[in-house]
């Protein structure tokens, strides 16, 4: 009996000396554990004479109780504890400066694009596409341009096959837009064209938009009015248009539309080359092979088409110099739209 008073005794001051979960630890195994001094009792049970094992065996029992409960509570104590320390250092300031969360944005080609659509859907031009992998019969062919023929080599086209291209512009839009669709049209063709090119002002991929309006008397005045309310809006109500006449096969008259110049006011610098005007995209009446081409009568319509480079238009608005800026990737170049 004498023992277990001063088992019980150690324990009690083991448990006061204890400061944390890993002594208590110690403790459990030092009393409970397999080869701890209270399974000793236990087991010490047979060799104690028979009448005073039943009394021995109950205190053993008791003290076993005791030391596990003690045990546990001191366990839950030392839980609780170290949960008040984590709430105490691990508590969130909500009074700090948050850290500054970077939003992407649309590309400044596409935000000028959307410009651009967005001018002539106010016009009621509706929106077309086609596809970038074209036909060289869509591309060239339907618009006037065989085989042979020697504006090919305007335009540096990357073959996929002998039939089929990358197209080199958004004109073959219109043959399958016309292919599809009776008169009158109004309609534009935003989309991506490739060219085998590059330097500052011409990378492979670039953006155009097409344009094209065909009923029974269009003009080349509502070609005019059209474009120069286009270049208005675009750039601004005091910038001056002219109509220079120019060639492509797929147009008939065709012209070139320039602006003023926006860097030097029309007097002549280095980007107008001394010329006072700026060149911002091709356009004429559509011509009527390519309507037949398409399945049109040309007795019975006429239309005007033009086509744009996105890219050219958002160097000349933001006055950019070098067109490789925009397919870097540099976000000090890109946060500045
Ligand atoms: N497709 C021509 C180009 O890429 C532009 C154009 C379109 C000219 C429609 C006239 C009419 O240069």
């Amino acid at each position: 009996m004498d023992d277990l008073h001063s088992l019980k005794k150690a324990f009690l001051d083991d448990i006061a000396a204890v400061s944390d979960l890993d002594g208590l630890q110690q403790i459990k195994s030092r009393y409970s554990g397999k080869k701890g001094l209270l399974t000793e009792k236990l087991k010490a049970l047979s060799s104690i004479p028979a009448d005073e094992r039943r009394n021995y065996g109950k205190l053993v029992n008791e003290l076993k109780d005791f030391i596990e409960g003690t045990v546990k509570e001191k366990e839950l104590a030392f839980r609780e504890i170290e949960k008040e320390r984590r709430l105490l250092t691990e508590k969130i300031d909500i009074t700090l400066p948050g850290k500054p969360f970077f939003f992407g944005r649309k590309h400044p080609i596409y935000q000028i694009l959307a410009e651009i659509k967005d001018i002539f859907v106010s016009m009621g031009f509706g929106i077309e596409e086609g596809p970038e992998v074209e036909l060289d019969y869509y591309n060239f062919e339907a618009l006037n341009l065989p085989k042979d023929h020697p504006a090919r080599d305007m335009q540096d086209t990357f073959y996929v096959s002998d039939d089929v291209v990358l197209r080199t512009h958004t004109s073959p839009v219109q043959v399958r837009v016309m292919e599809k669709k009776s008169p009158p049209l109004k309609i534009i063709a935003p989309g991506k064209v490739y060219r085998c090119d590059s330097d500052v002002s011409h990378t492979a991929m670039f953006h155009q938009v097409e344009g094209l309006m065909v009923d029974t008397d269009v003009s080349f005045s509502d070609l005019k009015g059209v474009l120069e309310l286009f270049v208005h809006s675009f750039f601004g109500k005091d910038t001056p248009v002219r109509f220079r006449p120019s060639y492509f096969p797929f147009t008939e008259p065709s012209a070139e539309v320039d602006i003023g110049c926006i860097f030097c006011s029309g007097k002549g610098c280095r980007i107008c080359k001394t010329t006072g005007w700026l060149e911002v995209m091709g356009c004429g009446m559509v011509n009527p092979r390519v309507f037949e081409m398409s399945g049109y009568r040309p007795e019975e319509y006429t239309g005007f088409a033009f086509g744009m480079g996105v890219e050219r238009m958002t160097m000349l608005k933001y006055s950019i110099d070098d067109i490789r800026l925009f397919y870097e990737n540099d976000l000090r170049f890109l946060k500045q739209f």
